[in-house]
C-alpha cells in the first residue's frame, strides 16, 4: 500500500530521526533539509545499492568523486550560464514569485490575483566568490549537476584507465538549484544529491543504448522495492529537453504528491564533450561542437578504428532524495491487527533498512541480560551487514512498534531463558510477518548471514 498522504511520511520522518528541516531552531531554510540518525543511514544504503550495481557488479564503468565549487568557464561552455533557467512570474498584488509553468489557469497560488508579470528566465545556478577579492570577477558556481566534471574529466579517466568504448563514468554527489518554488517536503530542493552515470558510446550506438539503460534502470528500482505499477516511463517531448539532449526518458514514481520525476535517462549526444574540446584542428572528430577557445584538451577517444571520434553520452540521472521519498512511500504501510490495534510498518527492503537488527533486553538494566545482549550485538557486527542496534528498554512491545516504524527486519531479544538455560537461545521476531522463532545463539551469525544473503 503506497503512503496516503506527504503528511504522514513528513511526520514519521521527523518523528522517528529521518529527515529535519535545516536550520530548524531559527524558523528553517527553505529547500534545504538535514538527514537525521536513520536517514542518513538509509541515504547511504540506496546510495551503496547503485554504487554496488553501477561500479563493483559490472566492468564497464568507474568511479569520480568531483568538487562542488566550478570554474565559471566550465559552465559557461556546459550551455548552464546562458539556458539553466526556469521561466518566473511575480505576482504584482501579493508580491510572490513563482515558477510559471506551475502556475494554474492563470492565477497567482498565494492570493489567486490574475494581475501576473510575463514569464522571464531566472537562472538556477548558485554563483560564489571565490578567493579573497571580492570583486565580481572571481567567481564560481556550486554545480548544478555533477555530470560536468565527469566530462572535464573525461581525458584523465580514459589515459589512466585505458578504457575503450562503451564505457561509464559514475559519481555520486551534492548539486545545487536556486528553485523558484521548493515544494513537496524533499522532492524538489535547493540542495541535493545526484548518482549520475555517463555511459560514453560510439556515435551511432546511443539510441540503442538508450534503450538498455531506460530497461536497466526500471528493473533496479524494482529492486529497491518499487512496484511497477507504481512506476511510468514519461517521453520528454522535443520541446521539452534540456538544452543538451536529443532525447529523455523520466522515470516517474507515483509518489504522494503525484506521478513524477524520480530519475532522467539523456541522450546527451556529444553535446558536453563536444563543447568542452579545444578549438579543432588537426584531428578528423565528428562532433558537431563548436570551437572552444579556452580548453586546452580534446575530449575524444580512439574507436576500434584507430580513428578519434567525440563519444555519444547516455546518461542516467538519479535525484538520490527523491529515491528515499520514493522507497519510503512504498515501504510506508499502515496495517489493522484487529481489536483496534494497528501499526505503522516500513516495509523496506532489507538491504536499505537503516538498522538491520536490533538487540532488544527482555528486562531493564539486569545486568546479565544486558552482557549478553552486548556480547550478541559486537559478535553480528563482524559479519558487515550494517548498523545493529542496542536497545536498553523495558518495555517490549515498544521496542517492536518502534522498530517496524523504521523498518528493522530483525529483533533479537534476549530473556531470562537465554541466560539461564542451555544451549543459550534467543528470539528474532520478523518485522513483516511478527514470527517469533527461537534460535540458538551459536547459530545465530550463520542465521542471519543466510538471511542478509536473499
Ligand atoms: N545531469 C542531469 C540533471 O542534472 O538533470
Amino acid at each position: 500500500m503506497v503512503a496516503k498522504s506527504m503528511e504522514q511520511l513528513v511526520s514519521l520522518c521527523k518523528r522517528r530521526g529521518f529527515i529535519f528541516q535545516n536550520s530548524d531552531i531559527y524558523g528553517g531554510l527553505q529547500g534545504v533539509y538535514d538527514y537525521g540518525p536513520l536517514g542518513v543511514e538509509l541515504k547511504n544504503n540506496l546510495k551503496a545499492a547503485w554504487w554496488r550495481s553501477m561500479v563493483y557488479e559490472r566492468d564497464d564503468i568507474e568511479g569520480l568523486d568531483s568538487a562542488i565549487l566550478t570554474n565559471q568557464k566550465v559552465l559557461h561552455y556546459s550551455g548552464h550560464e546562458d539556458t539553466f533557467s526556469d521561466p518566473m512570474t511575480d505576482c504584482r498584488k501579493c508580491k510572490g514569485r513563482f515558477r510559471a509553468d506551475h502556475i494554474k489557469d492563470g492565477k497567482c497560488p498565494n492570493c489567486g490575483s490574475v494581475d501576473l508579470t510575463d514569464p522571464r528566465p531566472f537562472n538556477l545556478m548558485f554563483k560564489t566568490n571565490i578567493g579573497p577579492v571580492d570583486d565580481g570577477a572571481n567567481f564560481g558556481y556550486l554545480r548544478p549537476e555533477t555530470a560536468q566534471a565527469i566530462f572535464t574529466q573525461f581525458k584523465n579517466v580514459v589515459d589512466s584507465t585505458s578504457r575503450k568504448l562503451p564505457f561509464g563514468i559514475a559519481q555520486i554527489g551534492k548539486s545545487f538549484r536556486n528553485e523558484i518554488t521548493p515544494r513537496n517536503f524533499i522532492f524538489r530542493v535547493r540542495e541535493f544529491e545526484q548518482a549520475e552515470l555517463e555511459y560514453f558510446v560510439a556515435p551511432g550506438e546511443d539510441e540503442k543504448w538508450h534503450e538498455i539503460w531506460k530497461e536497466e534502470r526500471v528493473k533496479w528500482w524494482e529492486n529497491q522495492g518499487l512496484k511497477r505499477e507504481n512506476i511510468n516511463i514519461y517521453t520528454t517531448p522535443k520541446n521539452d529537453l534540456a538544452h543538451y539532449a536529443k532525447a529523455c526518458y523520466d522515470i516517474e514514481y507515483q509518489f504522494p504528491h503525484g506521478m513524477e520525476e524520480l530519475e532522467g535517462i539523456a541522450n546527451r549526444t556529444d553535446y558536453d564533450l563536444g563543447n568542452h574540446t579545444k578549438a579543432q584542428d588537426e584531428m578528423n572528430l565528428t562532433s558537431n561542437c563548436h570551437k572552444n577557445p579556452d580548453s586546452t584538451q580534446k575530449l575524444c577517444i580512439s574507436d576500434d578504428n584507430n580513428k578519434w571520434v567525440i563519444p555519444f553520452v547516455i546518461e542516467p540521472s538519479m535525484g538520490v532524495d527523491r529515491g528515499v521519498l520514493a522507497v519510503m512511500t512504498e515501504a510506508y504501510t499502515e496495517e489493522d491487527l484487529g481489536e483496534g490495534n494497528s501499526r505503522i510498518v516500513l516495509k523496506l527492503k532489507k538491504h536499505l533498512a537503516p538498522i538491520k537488527v536490533a538487540v532488544i533486553p527482555l528486562k531493564k538494566n539486569n545486568e546479565q541480560i544486558m552482557s549478553k545482549c552486548k556480547e550478541i550485538k559486537n559478535n553480528l557486527l563482524k559479519l558487515g551487514i550494517g548498523r545493529v542496534a542496542l536497545e536498553n528498554t523495558g518495555n517490549i512491545g515498544k521496542a517492536y512498534r518502534r522498530h517496524d516504524e523504521v523498518g528493522t527486519p530483525l529483533c533479537i531479544t534476549v530473556d531470562f531463558e537465554t541466560i539461564e538455560q542451555y544451549p543459550e537461545s534467543v528470539t528474532i521476531r520478523d518485522r513483516d510477518t511478527m514470527k517469533q522463532t527461537r534460535v540458538n545463539v551459536a547459530d545465530l551469525k550463520d542465521y542471519l548471514r543466510n538471511y542478509f544473503a536473499e
